[in-house]
């Protein structure tokens, strides 16, 4: 799977300009999904564009809060985003752990009401630069993905997003990204109440001249791409020839 996280980005018009060349132009597989994750704002706006389009990308969120109902100026839930066409949603990434304070609780709480009501979780996990350095980051991967709930694992996509790689331009090496996604995948074989298989996906400065080398190791189920994403024609590069 290809992930498109616009972050903070983009209006009315550059959602329907992608939308138009993205869906027009890729080597559409379905083995490969192509997904977007634009601001909350234009999430209904792009959901509508998706089913008049090829229908070959996929509407995701990158925000919901975790209760169903709540007195919560600004708050969105997971039945609004399933009611906008969204399959997916973003829980768990660096910039929203450290800026809205995220505890590891409240990350379970968005988990479990995004799968109930069949929304993808796509749950970021990844070290600072600071725990890479002091060997910590096993450790610190390793209490993020416990903050999953076992018998819900099998329906969370992981996406493995080193801090310091993100918006830097300094990806991760291929080398350092295999024996990670490597220990992720041994720790969620042995938490995993399922056999089902649990995607992991890589994300941090990726772009058209990594994108290859990343997506075609073993070890890598998907990319997901901030900056890079951004433009139409990069994006749907991306996807043809990762
Ligand atoms: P980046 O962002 O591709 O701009 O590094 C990735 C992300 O934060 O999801």
């Amino acid at each position: 799977m290809i992930i498109a996280n616009w972050k903070m980005n983009g209006s009315k018009e550059l959602i329907k300009e992608w939308i138009d060349f993205v869906s027009h132009n890729i080597e559409f597989n379905q083995a490969k999904e192509c997904i977007l994750c634009p601001p909350t704002c234009y999430l209904d706006y792009t959901g509508t564009l998706i089913k008049q389009s090829y229908n070959n990308v996929k509407l995701g969120s990158q925000h919901c809060d975790s209760a169903l109902s709540a007195p919560l100026t600004g708050g969105i839930n997971s039945q609004m985003l399933e009611d906008a066409g969204c399959e997916f949603v973003i829980i768990g990434h660096s910039e929203q752990r450290i800026h809205l304070k995220e505890s590891n609780q409240i990350l379970s709480d968005k988990l479990k009401s995004s799968i109930e009501m069949n929304l993808n979780p796509i749950f970021c996990v990844g070290e600072s630069l600071q725990q890479k350095e002091a060997n910590q980051t096993n450790d610190i991967l390793a209490q993020q993905l416990d903050t999953l709930p076992s018998n819900l694992l099998h329906e969370c996509i992981i996406a493995y997003e080193p801090v310091w790689a993100i918006g830097t331009g300094k990806n991760a090496d291929i080398s350092y990204i295999e024996e990670i996604h490597t220990f992720i995948k041994e720790k969620l074989k042995n938490k995993s109440d399922s056999t089902n298989y649990i995607s992991v996906v890589y994300g941090g400065s990726v772009n058209l001249v990594n994108c290859k080398e990343i997506y075609s190791s073993d070890k890598v189920d998907g990319l997901l791409i901030g900056g890079a994403s951004l433009d139409s024609d990069t994006f749907t590069k991306i996807y043809n020839i990762s």
